[in-house]
């Protein structure tokens, strides 16, 4: 693929399709860290002599126009992130949105409407596609986080323009490759969260990828079910024991060890504070419930870590959302955090969830590489090609 170096954007009017789904409460942006990675690239275009029109997406509208999803909601931040002027245009196609960029004056940046107000945009209608293309000289794709969605403006743009990839998709793609596609070795993944049915691809991808495994969290404990471990009233998906040892069957021949916890912390509440205490992986009282992994398994993880050269991250090893479930989590993540910053390790993480927990862990600034996306990120640790991406190789 090509990057912002090998096409020429002077005079150009640049599509620049960005993810900007940012979570909001009451119109204000919650967290504007997706928003604050596209300044480099729209920066460098404005640099580069072309005018930038950013083509986003906002929430799930499925297709219709609806006024609370409106990207007008984000104008404000974008232009405070950027430190120019953002005219919006309240349409992504047609004479709204042609005369939005033509009023743009040299320096200032285009904002058009939610692309998926448009009913063709997640069908990759071409029509919607050259509707689009025809606002446009060039084509740069940013939303590495949006590149698992086959729409309109990800992936049918990149066809029928000149097309090359923005800063945040270069990096992101660098850091991935960097983790899994050629990675230094050994490389630990560290898998949580909840279900293990949500992870299976997932799972399967990664035992013939990397050296060693670390399975946390909930999905955790459908791995000790399936190992005739009991686990009282866990969370655990005992339908889903037999996939299980199949995972394990693999990894073992796959030569990748997987670490399971070896003590677990258990309450009889889910709740903030409850009353918990540290026992072996196979102690779980009947009436009590697992809800983090214990000091033990973090001195093991830490040890795994340390005769590691890369990790990739995705998951909370315990239910990280509630004090003090958080502490697995936190402790792991400051070791790798600790490794990277003395140079001894690369460490990628990616999901909404994880990078919540790496930052609540105040880790998350010494990790190589924190992925801005969700569903891209899993779909991409799951061996997955992303249309977005596939379509800038294509181009
Ligand atoms: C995300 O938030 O992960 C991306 O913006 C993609 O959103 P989607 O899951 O609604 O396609």
């Amino acid at each position: 693929w090509k990057t912002l170096d090998d096409i020429d954007l002077k005079g150009k009017t640049v599509l620049l399709r960005v993810d900007i789904n940012v979570p909001m409460e009451g119109g204000v942006v919650t967290d504007a860290t997706r928003i604050e990675k596209i300044v480099p690239t729209v920066k460098d275009v404005l640099a580069k002599g072309g005018k930038p029109v950013l083509l986003a997406h906002f929430d799930r509208p499925k297709g219709k126009v609806v006024p609370e999803m409106s990207l007008g909601h984000v104008r404000g931040a974008v232009e405070a992130a950027l430190g120019c002027k953002v005219v919006f245009g309240a349409d992504c196609v047609g004479d709204v949105a042609a005369a939005a960029i033509a009023s743009a004056g040299p320096g200032d940046v285009v904002l058009l409407e939610n692309t998926r107000f448009q009913p063709g945009e997640e069908k990759n209608d071409v029509e919607l596609a050259k509707a689009m293309a025809a606002l446009g000289d060039v084509f740069v794709n940013d939303a590495f986080s949006a590149a698992h969605r086959a729409h309109a403006s990800t992936e049918g743009l990149a066809h029928l323009l000149p097309a090359a990839a923005g800063r945040l998709m270069e990096a992101e793609l660098k850091a991935l490759e960097a983790a899994l596609g050629n990675p230094v070795r050994p490389v630990v993944a560290v898998v949580g969260g909840a279900k293990v049915s949500t992870k299976l691809d997932l799972l399967g991808n990664l035992v013939g990828k990397v050296d060693h495994l670390v399975i946390g969290g909930g999905m955790a404990n459908t791995f000790l079910v399936a190992q005739g471990v009991e686990v009282g009233k866990s969370l655990a998906e005992r339908d889903m024991a037999a996939t299980a040892l199949d995972i394990l069957a693999k990894a073992k021949a796959a030569g990748c060890v997987i670490h399971l916890p070896v003590d677990v912390v258990v309450a009889r509440e889910f709740k903030a504070g409850a009353a918990n205490e540290t026992v072996a992986a196979g102690d779980c009282p009947a009436d009590a419930m697992i809800l983090d992994a214990g000091l033990a398994t973090v001195a093991e993880l830490t040890k795994v870590f340390e005769g590691a050269k890369t990790l990739i991250w995705n998951g909370p090893l315990g239910a990280f959302e509630i004090e003090p479930f958080n502490a697995a989590t936190n402790a792991a993540a400051r070791a790798a955090a600790g490794l990277t910053k003395a140079g001894k390790l690369v460490s990628v993480a990616g999901g909404g969830d994880t990078v919540a927990a790496l930052n609540q862990a105040g880790a998350a600034e010494d990790f190589t590489f924190i992925s801005t996306a969700g569903g891209a990120f899993l779909e991409w640790m799951e061996g997955k090609e992303l249309p977005g991406v596939a379509a800038l190789h294509q181009a």
